[in-house]
């Protein structure tokens, strides 16, 4: 924790959906908007939603999660007044093989906003961390519903720690996982920091459906952590280690082992075993 972040005296900032609109630039992204103090999962209630018909574009967010869910079946701690929940509901129209695509898309998206708001480099580990300083700050959870071979809606789950400070979390965790507070020494702004977000991802959004996956994979590649590092991958009683060499048009990652053997990763846990800098000199 630095002391600059630690001594400041904090006000939580209420999440109103006035407050969230006002000065919000989004055509679709947030303009139909239901706000919970308290809800199990954000994607869980973004399911209930779009089931039901909810437009393109809804975003369901909850100041507190008692069941929030990250990947690979993990909890996502969610505690009141600090961080933003938010799952977004989208009806993208194309092929279900690009949805691993989307998620790299997003996290780009993210990271952008949240340098522009705190000054500060984002980078991504694949597929979906978000790291400052080498620490996690945000995660994506994309869920999609597939029938007949058409995408009938995708929930995008979005966690950023944004005031929370380290010392609220087991210290287990306090090596790995980080806020945006905790890192700039500053208090964010919890509602122009999704603003941000929204704006930026409406953007990506529009340009995903036309732009070719080079482009969207360039832009990822500019950003990552993972790749040309040596990585652990586990999967059900498999372990593999190698270099994460490069990623496929849809957006797996290429591990090259020690054999020379290529393995496709799609949605395994990935560990980064050396600091990032030994890797990429
Ligand atoms: C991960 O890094 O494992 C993904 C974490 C995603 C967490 C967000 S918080 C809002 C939304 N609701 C959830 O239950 N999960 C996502």
């Amino acid at each position: 924790m630095t002391s600059q972040a630690s001594s400041r005296a904090f006000r939580s900032q209420p999440l109103t959906p006035d407050a969230i609109r006002s000065g919000l630039k989004t055509e679709r992204l947030g303009q139909t908007l239901h706000v919970y103090d308290r809800t199990e999962s954000t994607n869980s209630t973004a399911h209930a939603l779009a089931k039901k018909g909810a437009p393109e574009g809804t975003v369901v967010l909850a100041n507190t999660q008692t069941r929030g869910r990250g990947r690979m079946g993990r909890h996502w701690i969610s505690p009141p007044d600090v961080n933003l929940y938010f799952s977004i509901i989208l009806r993208p129209v194309g092929d279900p093989q690009r949805v691993g695509l989307w998620t790299l898309a997003a996290a780009n998206a993210v990271a952008q906003a949240i340098e522009q708001t705190v000054g500060l480099p984002a980078r991504l580990k694949w597929p979906n961390d978000l790291l400052i300083h080498h620490k996690k700050v945000a995660g994506l959870l994309l869920e999609s519903v597939v029938q007949k071979g058409q995408i009938r809606y995708l929930v995008l789950g979005i966690g950023v720690n944004v005031n929370l400070l380290c010392e609220a979390l087991p210290k287990t965790l306090r090596n790995s996982i980080s806020s945006l507070r905790q890192e700039s020494g500053r208090v964010v702004d919890r509602i122009r920091l999704l603003q941000r977000i929204l704006e930026t991802l409406e953007i990506q959004y529009r340009s995903f459906q036309v732009e070719p996956p080079g482009k969207i994979l360039n832009a990822y590649t500019a950003r990552s952590e993972t790749l040309g590092r040596s990585v652990r991958v586990q999967d059900q009683g498999h372990e593999w280690t190698g270099i994460a060499e490069g990623l496929t048009p849809e957006g797996a990652l290429i591990l090259r082992r020690r054999d020379r053997e290529e393995v496709i990763i799609r949605s395994d846990d990935v560990v980064h075993v050396r600091p990032s800098h030994v890797a990429r000199d």
